[in-house]
């Protein structure tokens, strides 16, 4: 008798070619067959040296385009029929967002929007044409069948909840949103629409909200990965304000593996927290980047890279203290991290001293000429 084979579906993951999302993929396709388009937009913060593996890999398709470019984002869907889209694009940085925040309202309210109306065209309720002709769907009755079984899952942050005080319990999922930046603003606001499309319209929609996540492929503009790097470099270590802000840190693997679970299991319309219970201050990290150099990759001089630690002025409306309370998704699917904070930066390290070039390539820009060439 020939074997059961069950029929592969698709996935379209956005913004797979940033930091969260290219582990996201690439954990996937470690592990399943199942194929998946990436519609990146290749920002500076895309970066598809990191997808390198993948090359020529027929289970994975790297497009480059906008969320908000409706007319692209229905024709991906219409071709390809994912049985799920998994929403990472945003633009991520809380000091660019301070410096620039044009982009952050563009790309995470206006291009979320978009996106779920190409969805929710794609999903059932409305007519292609609809999407196609006018840019943007219409409210109005459902006029074809919906996609059984589709689902939604928008990746969001939790600075949407705002800053805790000493001693607050972690964000819950009940925590009333109180967001800070322009960042955590229009991730909030992005949320607030996922939320009401599934509430209007129905869409299954999932969301899930993040702590802070560290590991390989991180952008070296946030600070984990900007410690590695400038310490590596002789440069001097920028600590904000005191140092004591406190951020719930979390490995990207795990945050890719609690994606996976609420994607698998998750109740429609929920949100879920995600988090491994690791609040530290940001000097504590930065001390402990400093002594895994040290003991890796020692100094000539034999002198500490903690004395290129340097107290700069602390960032605007700066936040003093996140911390995840993810007893929901424990309980509810069974979801625990694998890393502790100790095994987890101690990896996170080992990556940045093995993968240079990755790294040089980011620094130089020369991952730009990579994007433009392939690109142009
Ligand atoms: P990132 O900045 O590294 O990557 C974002 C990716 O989205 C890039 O590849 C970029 O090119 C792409 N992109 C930007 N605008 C786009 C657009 N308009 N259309 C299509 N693609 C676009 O970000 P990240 O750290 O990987 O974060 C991914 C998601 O996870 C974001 O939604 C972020 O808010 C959320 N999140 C991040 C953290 C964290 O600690 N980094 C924690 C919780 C949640
Ligand atoms: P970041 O990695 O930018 O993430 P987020 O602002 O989303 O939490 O910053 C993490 C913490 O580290 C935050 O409290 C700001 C602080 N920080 C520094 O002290 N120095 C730096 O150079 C950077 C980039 C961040």
């Amino acid at each position: 008798m020939a074997p059961f084979s069950i029929p592969l579906m698709t996935l379209l993951v956005t913004g797979g070619a940033g930091f969260i999302g290219a582990n996201f993929v690439l954990d996937w396709l470690a592990t399943s067959d199942e194929p998946i388009i990436n519609l990146d937009k290749l920002t500076y913060a895309g970066n598809p040296e990191t997808l390198t593996s993948l090359q020529g890999d027929a289970r994975h398709q790297l497009v480059q385009g906008d969320i908000g470019d409706s007319a692209l984002v229905s024709r991906l869907l219409a071709e390809h029929q994912p049985r799920a889209v998994v929403n990472f694009a945003a633009e991520s940085h809380v000091d660019r967002s301070i410096h620039g925040p044009g982009d952050f309202i563009e790309t995470n309210i206006v291009g979320t929007f978009r996106l779920l109306e190409a969805v929710r065209g794609y999903w059932g309720g409305l007519a292609d044409s609809d999407i196609r002709e006018q840019g943007l769907a219409p409210t109005g009755a459902a006029d074809k069948p919906t996609k059984a079984g589709f689902r939604f899952l928008h990746v969001s942050t939790d600075e949407v909840y705002g800053s805790l005080a000493k001693g607050d319990p972690a964000f819950a999922e009940t925590h009333r949103y109180e967001p800070n930046s322009p960042y955590s603003a229009s991730k909030a606001a992005s949320d607030h629409l996922v939320r009401a499309w599934h509430h209007t319209y129905g869409l299954p929609v999932l969301t899930t909200n993040c702590s802070n996540n560290y590991g390989p492929y991180h952008f070296p503009e946030k600070l984990i990965p900007l410690m590695i790097v400038n310490a590596l470099a002789g440069k001097p270590l920028p600590v904000y304000g005191d140092g004591m802000q406190i951020r719930d840190w979390l490995y990207v693997k795990d945050h890719c593996s609690a994606i996976r679970r609420v994607l698998e299991a998750g109740r429609l319309g929920e949100t879920y927290n995600v988090g491994g219970w690791n609040e530290k201050p940001n000097i504590e990290i930065v001390q402990t980047v400093c002594k895994l150099l040290d003991e890796m990759r020692p100094k000539a001089d034999g002198s500490s890279y903690a004395s290129q630690i340097t107290y700069v002025t602390d960032r605007p409306g700066h936040d003093r203290r996140y911390a995840i309370d993810a007893r929901k998704l424990e309980a509810e699917l069974g979801w625990k991290p694998a890393e502790t904070f100790d095994t987890g930066i101690r990896k996170t390290v080992e990556w940045y001293l093995a993968n240079p070039e990755w790294v040089a390539h980011v620094q130089s820009g020369a991952y730009r000429e990579w994007v433009n060439k392939q690109y142009a």
